[in-house]
């Protein structure tokens, strides 16, 4: 008989936004209280998404009280390009100017939805320097425990359009019409959405050891069934998925 090359990805049906949200957070909280120690490369390593989607993970997280992240790392998939001094350049003068977080800026988001309630050892954003030196960071650090991803609804997983390369690390990449479209809801005009973003590439996200995939709402069931019951495609980036040995795919309503 054939050996399959991968395990098939994971489907599950948590039936609810809630459930699904509790099920990623209850793993993320057996991760961090099984893995440990004072080494930097023992220590859990979460990979975050920014979109509305895992919002509920974190809504999870921050009511377990009794778990301890202070040992926990946090890696952020991706982050816009071209925000700092834009906004430095329109403060200048004015108190605040030199502010580090444009309040568009992943970041920031990170910050008003999970940072500010729980005490992470040490949070990482890829920056637009570190092109070269965001994925050895990551594997100095281990490697990535648990990666929680959502889908653009073009099929883009952090910002790896389509078209991007099943070995692409992490990279800058152009946004594409329809995804400053879709992300023109949080700006205040379209033309306030960057054109441009640093994302960690698809090889940087398959060497996460397990991967959980969120999507939620009607607007995401196409592109879901065609990323996880179609064929593996650069068309859709997050086909690749299908690929990795350790991914539970997750839609609700
Ligand atoms: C953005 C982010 C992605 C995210 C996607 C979907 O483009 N870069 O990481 O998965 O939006 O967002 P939402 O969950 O809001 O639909």
């Amino acid at each position: 008989m054939i050996q399959p090359q991968h395990m098939p990805v994971k489907f599950k049906h948590p039936g609810s936004y809630q459930k699904m949200c509790h099920l990623v957070a209850s793993n993320i909280k057996d991760l961090v209280k099984g893995k440990g120690g004072k080494e930097y490369h023992n220590r859990p390593v979460i990979g975050l998404a920014t979109g509305t989607t895992p919002l509920g993970v974190y809504e999870e997280l921050k009511k377990m009280k009794n778990t301890n992240f202070s040992d926990t790392y946090t890696i952020n998939v991706d982050e816009y390009i071209g925000l700092e001094p834009e906004f430095n350049a329109r403060l200048k003068g004015k108190e605040g100017y030199g502010f580090p977080q444009h309040p568009k800026s992943y970041y920031h988001y990170m910050t008003e939805h999970l940072f500010r309630d729980i005490n992470f050892k040490r949070s990482f954003f890829p920056g637009e320097s570190q092109t070269d030196t965001f994925d050895s960071l990551i594997a100095a650090m281990g490697g990535i425990d648990i990666q929680i991803l959502g889908i653009g609804t073009n099929g883009h997983i952090g910002f790896n359009e389509p078209g991007t390369s099943r070995d692409s690390l992490t990279h800058v990449v152009d946004l594409t019409e329809s995804t400053i479209k879709d992300n023109s809801r949080f700006f205040d005009t379209i033309n306030d959405v960057p054109k441009r973003a640093i994302t960690m590439g698809i090889e940087s996200i398959m060497r996460a050891k397990r991967i959980y995939l969120l999507a939620q709402g009607k607007h995401k069931k196409d592109i879901f069934d065609k990323a996880f019951k179609g064929e593996i495609t650069p068309d859709v980036p997050a086909s690749y998925l299908q690929e990795h040995s350790d991914c539970t795919v997750m839609y609700c309503d």
